[in-house]
């Protein structure tokens, strides 16, 4: 499916790491390289052409991504460095303020160090509790277990919406109902789920919702933080200087702009929110739906082929997203990595960043094929025989 629109297909390798980070079609290049070449001007700073020209582009950006993840208001749409800085945010402008020493935070333990960290960090700080919400024997989220982890404590619910290792989809709809029925928050962090998922921040009532876009065949070094507005004027800033202020005078004299300006303190990746704007133009012409439709058949397909081999593992056998994390029996899963790239292959190996995982899988390190609608059953056919003969990878190991 589409191939050709994108150049780092033209190599002679076979791209299973699209969990880590995805190619980006040219018409994103382009965009980019648009920019550079033809109207570099600074955004919201300028009064000549140029400059103008920026500004409507930026903020047609926002106005796509509102449009893109049904958010209410374009205000709602603050432009981060990716998922990390997004998820920095909310805790650090929003719930450092709101919660209270012994206030519970409920996560799970396979969720990524962006959505684990920032709240170990409030509970050494400010002294609130991390709790987890126990996994089902397919490492699953279950609304049983979100109502049995629930204490009259717990504030806020911060999850992934598809994990990166085990690739399971969370019933969000159903823990935003259950938890705005008991005044609990709840924080999405959707860096796997945006390029391979529908997401319609309304319907789902999600109060935060972060993503990056180079995991959806857009630039690095750019994401989005979506917040309920009502919340999101209630946050501190997160970071201070240009663009976020209207006046200041003395420290006790400082106005700040409105939303969404109060957020972006300093000159902005406007290059990256331009290629975020032509990444939604491009998977929006495919179209989510087909999108997760080919990708589920792409897995579907590659479990089939890797369950007959006895001496692989399959951690993550029922999972409804484009991710599969296996192990070799008895081989490192790095040496695994290593013995694919020598094949052209590029597969993701170890924990993944998500360090609690090995707490319910009893698996530290694992790889991960991580699939895109740009991959094809040839290359699954591919790998899946540089990986059935057990004994050949044995000896290249040595
Ligand atoms: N978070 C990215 C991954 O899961 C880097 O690979």
């Amino acid at each position: 499916m589409n191939r050709d629109d994108f150049p780092m297909l033209n190599q002679d390798i076979i791209y299973f790491d699209n969990g880590a980070t995805t190619f980006k079609p040219q018409s994103v290049i382009n965009a980019i390289t648009d920019y550079y070449e033809n109207y570099s001007a600074n955004a919201h700073r300028g009064d000549y052409d140029i400059s103008y020209k920026v500004d409507l582009a930026y903020e047609n950006v926002r106005e796509e991504v509102r449009d893109f993840i049904n958010a209410k208001n374009k205000e709602e749409i603050i432009f981060t460095s990716g998922t990390t800085m997004s998820l920095n945010m909310v805790a650090d402008s929003f719930f450092k303020k709101y919660l209270e020493a012994g206030d519970e935070v409920l996560i799970t333990k396979t969720e990524h160090a962006s959505n684990v960290l920032p709240w170990f960090n409030l509970a050494n700080e400010i002294g609130i509790k991390v709790n987890y919400i126990d996994l089902d024997s397919d490492y699953h989220v279950t609304i049983d277990n979100v109502l049995k982890a629930i204490t009259p404590k717990t504030k806020v619910i911060s999850l992934a919406y598809i994990t990166n290792v085990i690739g399971d989809i969370r019933p969000i709809k159903e823990i935003c109902k259950i938890a705005h029925e008991r005044n609990i928050f709840v924080i999405i962090d959707a860096a796997q789920a945006i390029a391979h998922k529908k997401i319609d921040v309304q319907d789902l009532d999600v109060d935060f919702l972060a993503f990056s876009a180079h995991k959806m065949y857009g630039p690095t070094g750019v994401g989005v933080l979506y917040g309920k507005k009502e919340l999101l004027d209630e946050a501190n800033c997160y970071m201070l200087g240009g663009g976020m202020n209207e006046s200041f005078d003395s420290e006790k004299e400082i106005l700040l702009k409105s939303l969404p300006y109060k957020f972006e303190a300093g000159t902005q990746n406007i290059a990256g929110v331009i290629g975020l704007g032509a990444a939604i133009k491009y998977i929006s012409n495919i179209g989510l739906d087909n999108i997760n439709i080919y990708e589920m058949k792409l897995r579907n397909y590659l479990v089939e082929k890797l369950e007959k081999y006895s001496y692989i593992d399959i951690i993550n056998y029922e999972a409804d997203s484009a991710i599969v994390s296996f192990n070799v029996d008895k081989i490192f899963s790095q040496d695994i990595a290593y013995y694919l790239n020598k094949y052209k292959v590029c597969v993701r190996a170890g924990n993944h960043c998500a360090k609690l995982v090995k707490n319910v899988t009893g698996v530290t390190n694992s790889v991960r094929i991580s699939l895109s609608f740009y991959n094809t059953e040839e290359e699954i056919d591919e790998v899946v025989s540089l990986l059935s003969d057990y004994e050949k990878i044995r000896n290249e190991m040595i």
